[in-house]
């Protein structure tokens, strides 16, 4: 590969037909295991020493390894593994930082189900959330810092509300602090913005959405930026000898951080939370996930537009009290979007009806080209209702801060003519207030 440009790479990234038959597009290798060759091969496979060789699907496959491959090549970062779903993405990081226990400091404007897990779920493993009302209070989200806080995490662009978090300001409180920054970059994807430009260390994604593009697969990934020093006392998880790593090369110190250098943190996903809590993608899905890839800067790029278009319609039309779309030069937060997304701030868009919520019910059953559904990122446009599906987790007294209203509907918008869906969402407004 002759190209570091980002639309060359999501094409070609990754890949070498040459080895492959000289088959154009990824192959699909729907293999559970592959041989071992001769025992020592098997023996350096096994330890994670011998790159580009693959011994069992749920720790590497090749078919994975090349959609792997091609987002590290599009992100920057020095190692990514592809897993089943969003939400493994975020468990398996949050495990990978916190394991044995502490604290995370998280805004509370997030998906519903990072929510949840962040309330109600982590604490159970001794992992502790500190929520922050807003992300970009970088005084507020400094004075959460304990001793045992273990790193910072928000989404680039939130959701369903499309808040824009300050990546460079929270980086480096975190690095002050010898703590790492997260960042949850699904809204945005790797087209619209690389969260390592500006300090983040670990990226995560549900691949299901704007990635892949079609609604077609459910997968998430977790890219490592390699910046961060892990060999520090604060993460003890990766000093400790690690039986599987040891061989001849290292039989000594055989730790993570010993072994793969900047690499520790996404090996240890890899050769722990792959191999041991087994969430991984299948060749198949990451096939699906490739072949999406391959659109996506056209893809953003006219879902950005339309976007755009609707947001203003939207913000015109007089029974539609609020718009969020933070790409709106009106914006509280446009100087934020233009900092960290000149291309657009994505395909998510979200407003508040300025009616009953019968009238909202009678809007979703109006839509005629929207599809009423709890996805984005999909080359069909579509609706729902936040507080009563995506994020029917945030606890009550939480639902005012986060503007999540029971008036409140999250668009995603695909690659449909923008008119016929302002003409959708215009007709079915007033069916509503008929
Ligand atoms: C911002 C964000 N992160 C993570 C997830 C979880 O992803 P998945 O559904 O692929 O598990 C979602 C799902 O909607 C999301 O919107």
């Amino acid at each position: 590969m002759t190209s570091n440009r980002f639309d060359t790479l999501r094409i070609h990234g990754g890949y070498d037909p040459n080895k492959n038959q000289y088959a154009a597009s990824v192959p699909i290798y729907q293999n559970a295991a592959f041989a071992l060759g001769t025992a020592r091969r098997g023996e350096k496979i096994a330890a994670g020493t011998l790159s580009e060789a693959y011994s069992y699907s749920r720790v590497a496959n090749p078919t994975v390894d090349v959609f792997e491959k091609r987002i590290n090549l599009l992100s920057h970062g020095v190692g990514t593994v592809a897993v089943s779903s969003g939400m493994a993405a975020i468990s398996d990081t949050i495990f990978n930082v916190a394991e044995g226990g502490g604290r995370i400091i998280v805004p509370k404007d997030i998906y519903g189900a990072s929510l949840d897990e962040f309330d109600t779920f982590f604490p159970k493993f001794g992992i502790k959330a500190d929520f922050v009302d807003d992300i970009n209070n970088l005084a507020e989200v400094e004075s959460k810092i304990k001793t045992d806080t273990k790193a910072i995490y928000a989404e680039s662009v939130s959701n369903p509300t499309t808040s824009i978090a300050d990546i460079e300001g929270l980086a480096k409180i975190a690095h002050q602090a010898e703590i790492p920054l997260i960042i949850d970059n699904t809204f945005c994807t790797p087209y619209l913005l690389n969260p390592f430009d500006f300090g983040a260390d670990i990226v995560v994604y549900s691949s299901t959405k704007g990635i892949n593009g079609h609604g077609n697969v459910i997968s998430g990934l977790i890219v490592d930026g390699g910046q961060f020093d892990w060999n520090t006392a604060k993460f003890p998880q990766f000093q400790e000898n690690e039986f599987t790593l040891k061989s001849e090369q290292f039989s000594e110190n055989y730790s993570f951080a010993n072994v793969f250098g900047k690499q520790a943190f996404i090996q240890r996903i890899r050769l722990k939370y792959l191999r041991l809590l087994g969430s991984v993608l299948d060749p198949f899905a990451a096939y699906l996930e490739l072949l999406g890839l391959e659109t996506i800067s056209e893809r953003l790029d006219k879902e950005v537009s339309t976007s755009l278009k609707i947001a203003k319609y939207l913000s015109q039309n007089p029974h539609v009290k609020k718009v969020y779309y933070s790409g709106l030069p009106e914006s509280p937060q446009y100087k934020l979007a233009k900092k960290y997304l000149p291309k657009g701030i994505g395909s998510v868009l979200s407003f508040d009806l300025d009616g009953t919520f019968d009238q909202v019910r009678k809007l979703l059953d109006s839509v005629k080209v929207f599809l009423y559904l709890p996805n984005i990122g999909d080359s069909r446009s579509l609706i729902v209702n936040p507080l009563q599906i995506t994020h029917r987790e945030v606890p009550k007294d939480q639902r005012a801060a986060n503007n999540l209203t029971n008036q409140l509907l999250r668009l995603s918008i695909g690659l449909e003519d923008s008119d016929d869906l302002i003409a959708d969402l215009d007709q079915a407004i007033k069916k509503a207030f008929a």
